[in-house]
């Protein structure tokens, strides 16, 4: 077993900016080309040989659950047919990962869902992935990568990217000293702060490793922007003692969140299927 075991996925949110397509269906579950992004985010836990799936869910998301789960009489219906090895892939990772579930029953911010997923870590290092952001990498996972720096320095770790000024406000943001390329020792975060007030335009993306003492900063967290309780700020308190870094990644991270940035990552994805399948 590496240092990390666990990886939690704040699942419980409406993704009401893709009504009506999350009337009734979890965000999570959306696909780019034929896979749940949920899914691409467990592969990647995966890739970072994290095999324990902590997933916080809500009101409405029983289908994450029955995704990682075996259908019986769907797989019993494809059994033999062409169809049966798209299933594959899904089938390994419920061989190979453990799935835990709890329920967020109150919309209170990311910080909020963090400790809602306390019971299902423990005290012991975990990553968090928010499955919107969808990152393609070349070799090593995010996750990966971030991992392999947790093994060398043992503290908290976002990943960050460069956004253009006037989209700060979406993101968490931080400033810090650099300590090598590309990884900073962070002395402020700030979340969504106006242009103006922001730190540097280096954003937080939905990649953390976190250390278990976040959950007690979290329990003392007053709720911040937008009246949430938010990671940032608790990792703010952290990072004041010098205990978050914030690294950039090698990769291309993709804002599934936004229409724009899932139809993106759709293009991009199927262009690569059929280039792939041409090659076969
Ligand atoms: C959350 C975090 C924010 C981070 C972002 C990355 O915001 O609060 O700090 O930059 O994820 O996607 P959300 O997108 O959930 O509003």
């Amino acid at each position: 077993m590496g240092l990390i075991n666990k990886c939690l996925f704040p699942a419980a949110g409406y993704g009401t900016r893709f009504l009506p397509a999350t009337k009734a269906m979890p965000k999570e579950m959306l696909p780019l080309v034929t896979k749940p992004l949920i899914q691409y985010g467990v592969e990647e836990a995966l890739d970072a040989g994290i095999t324990g799936m902590a997933i916080v869910t809500g009101r409405g998301k029983r289908a994450i659950e029955d995704h990682f789960d075996i259908s019986f009489e769907l797989e019993h219906q494809i059994a033999g047919s062409d169809k049966e090895s798209l299933l594959d892939g899904t089938r390994d990772l419920i061989n190979r990962c453990t799935f835990s579930y709890t329920r967020q029953n109150e919309m209170l911010g990311l910080g909020h869902a963090i400790l809602v997923g306390e019971t299902l870590i423990g005290d012991e290092p975990f990553a968090v992935l928010l499955a919107d952001d969808f990152c393609l990498t070349e070799s090593d996972s995010v996750l990966a990568q971030m991992t392999a720096l947790y093994e060398q320095y043992r503290c908290c770790i976002v990943a960050i990217e460069e956004v253009p000024l006037d989209q700060v406000s979406r993101y968490g943001v931080i400033s810090g000293v650099e300590e090598r390329e590309g990884l900073f020792r962070v002395n402020e975060m700030v979340e969504k702060p106006e242009p103006a007030a922001a730190p540097s335009n280096l954003a937080i993306i939905g990649r953390y490793i976190l250390t278990p003492a976040i959950f007690e900063v979290l329990r003392n967290t007053a709720p911040g922007r937008n009246g949430e309780v938010q990671l940032t700020d608790a990792l703010q308190t952290l990072a004041s003692q010098g205990q978050v870094l914030a690294c950039r990644f090698d990769g291309k991270r993709f804002d599934c969140g936004s229409v724009e940035g899932y139809i993106d990552a759709t293009n991009v994805l199927y262009r690569r299927t059929i280039h792939s399948e041409s090659e076969q």
